[in-house]
């Protein structure tokens, strides 16, 4: 069934939830048409709009990658209006999906490098759907080196644990790096921001594209730490998910100076990130 109207929501059922930290759960759906959903395709780094009925809708970045062709996953903190009645649902409630929406992660343009992925909180979401696609088997060898230096205020606001501490630590030619703000009893890692451990762990610029997303003052201070390390502004891309509301251009919520993030982005290069306003 072909998909017309870019407005309407498809009907999507949730299949399980999975709790991440005290405010973010992981949304596994599927779309209720099977044909919808068989023909469902997103890259990684693109957006989807959800449906609370009754509620209303949010945009958020699909955190599973495109080659899980069973699912779409969301990973979502409660903030809001929408994202405090998602919170509420239970697995087998049904929801509203539009999209996928926005641009990607130039992957192809990444083949036969390395890849450092730099996230902070919740901003792991869009990067994970491009850590799963360049780890799943029929890409790996497309790839070289991966590194993951990820981190959150406290163990318990670390996202995705089974994935940092444990699946993608044991997959061959990939390193991660794992930190929490403060010191904790439990924790037996590495205590300091993001963008201070960078600085220590010191990652090579040679042959890599750097890949960040977190508040934007952790990737003001990872541009800054990797421009330090001799990264240049080429190699370095963020993904920018600002007060989006539409996603097709129309509301102009999103836009920062003239650049409309659900058109242009959410993926920007570093290069595309020094033309915008200071606003970001
Ligand atoms: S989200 Fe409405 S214009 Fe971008």
């Amino acid at each position: 069934m072909s998909h017309e109207n870019p407005l309407l929501p498809r009907p999507a059922t949730i299949q399980k939830i999975i709790p991440e930290t005290g405010d973010v759960k992981t949304f596994r759906l599927t779309l209720d048409d099977a044909e919808a959903m068989a023909a469902w395709h997103h890259e990684p780094g693109q957006l989807g709009m959800l449906s609370v009925f009754g509620v209303g809708e949010a945009m958020f970045s699909i955190s599973s990658s495109p080659t899980r062709r069973e699912y779409i996953e969301f990973s979502i903190k409660r903030m809001g209006k929408v994202t405090r009645a998602l919170h509420e649902l239970e697995a087998g409630c049904q929801v509203g999906l539009r999209g996928p929406y926005g641009n990607h992660f130039p992957y192809e343009k990444f083949k036969g490098k390395d890849l450092l992925f730099v996230g902070g909180g919740i901003g792991l979401a869009p990067l994970r759907s491009l850590i799963d696609f360049v780890l799943a088997e029929e890409n790996r060898g497309d790839y070289g080196r991966v590194e993951i230096l990820y981190g959150a205020r406290s163990y318990d606001d670390l996202c995705f644990k089974y994935d940092v501490l444990d699946g993608w630590v044991r997959q061959p030619g990939t390193v991660v790096y794992t930190t929490i703000d403060r010191a904790e009893e439990r924790w037996t890692g590495h205590v300091g921001f993001v963008p201070a451990y960078l600085e220590e762990v010191a990652p090579t610029p040679e042959n890599k594209y750097a890949l960040i997303c977190g508040p934007p003052v952790m990737i003001k201070f990872v541009m800054q730490a990797l421009q330090k390390l001799g990264f240049r502004e080429e190699q370095i891309y963020s993904t920018l998910e600002l007060r989006m509301k539409c996603g097709i251009g129309k509301c102009g919520r999103c836009n920062i100076g003239s650049k409309f993030v659900c058109l242009e982005g959410p993926v920007f290069n570093m290069v595309e990130i020094g033309q915008l306003p200071p606003e970001f």
